[in-house]
């Protein structure tokens, strides 16, 4: 994609909206109120609004390497506390993908530098459900249930987040553990009881 095209398709993008609606951009600074916080991988292939069909302002969005949620990354907690505190989103989604190049890079024996910290939280998910995964013994499905389970504890960390048990007692808010198979461009919901893990965790992690 040439750099030099892309103001050129900015300007048509802003043509085509105004064409429908002339003060889609006006309207469109007068604020936010998105009602889902999506956290998905950066993987180029991973549109987070494109895939879910979503209009500028629907979604608040936050990405980085694997979909990861770790409680000591300042970026992750930011985002959750804004979209929790200020903006009371009423869902909160961590999307995986099948094909991600940061899992696949934190199973290998390799010392990836700066990397290595960051993706050690999915080795640390590898532990968790090791028995689970080991037994499954076809390396790629293997390999997509460790992206399913990574969504699954990232979601978590966001149950011990205390923005977001102050946000549940409070007000009904979900969290969705979703997967895109990028292969077939399809959306899939984990469909992860989180309010049934939620109260098992609470003996642990319940913060006030
Ligand atoms: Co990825």
């Amino acid at each position: 994609m040439p750099l030099t095209s892309i103001f050129e398709k900015n300007s048509n993008w802003i043509q085509e909206k105004t064409a429908i609606d002339k003060d889609f951009f006006k309207d469109l600074s007068k604020g936010q109120s998105p009602e889902i916080l999506y956290i998905g991988c950066s993987d180029s292939r991973v549109t987070a609004e494109k895939m879910m069909g979503a209009k500028p302002g629907e979604v608040f969005v936050h990405r980085n390497i694997a979909n990861m949620v770790p409680n000591t990354d300042l970026s992750a907690m930011s985002v959750i506390d804004y979209a929790l505190t200020h903006l009371k989103v009423k869902h909160i989604v961590v999307c995986g993908h099948y094909e991600c190049g940061g899992v696949k890079a934190a199973m290998k024996s390799e010392d990836l530098g700066i990397l290595n910290p960051w993706l050690r939280n999915i080795r640390d998910v590898y532990r968790l459900h090791k028995s689970e995964l080991n037994a499954i013994k076809d390396e790629a499905k293997r390999y997509n249930r460790l992206i399913e389970l990574n969504v699954q504890e990232q979601c978590i960390n966001i149950i011990k987040t205390s923005q977001y048990q102050k946000a549940f007692k409070d007000r009904s808010v979900t969290v969705h553990g979703w997967v895109f198979d990028i292969s077939k461009g399809k959306l899939i919901d984990l469909e992860i009881n989180f309010e049934g893990i939620l109260k098992e965790i609470m003996e642990i992690y319940q913060l006030d």
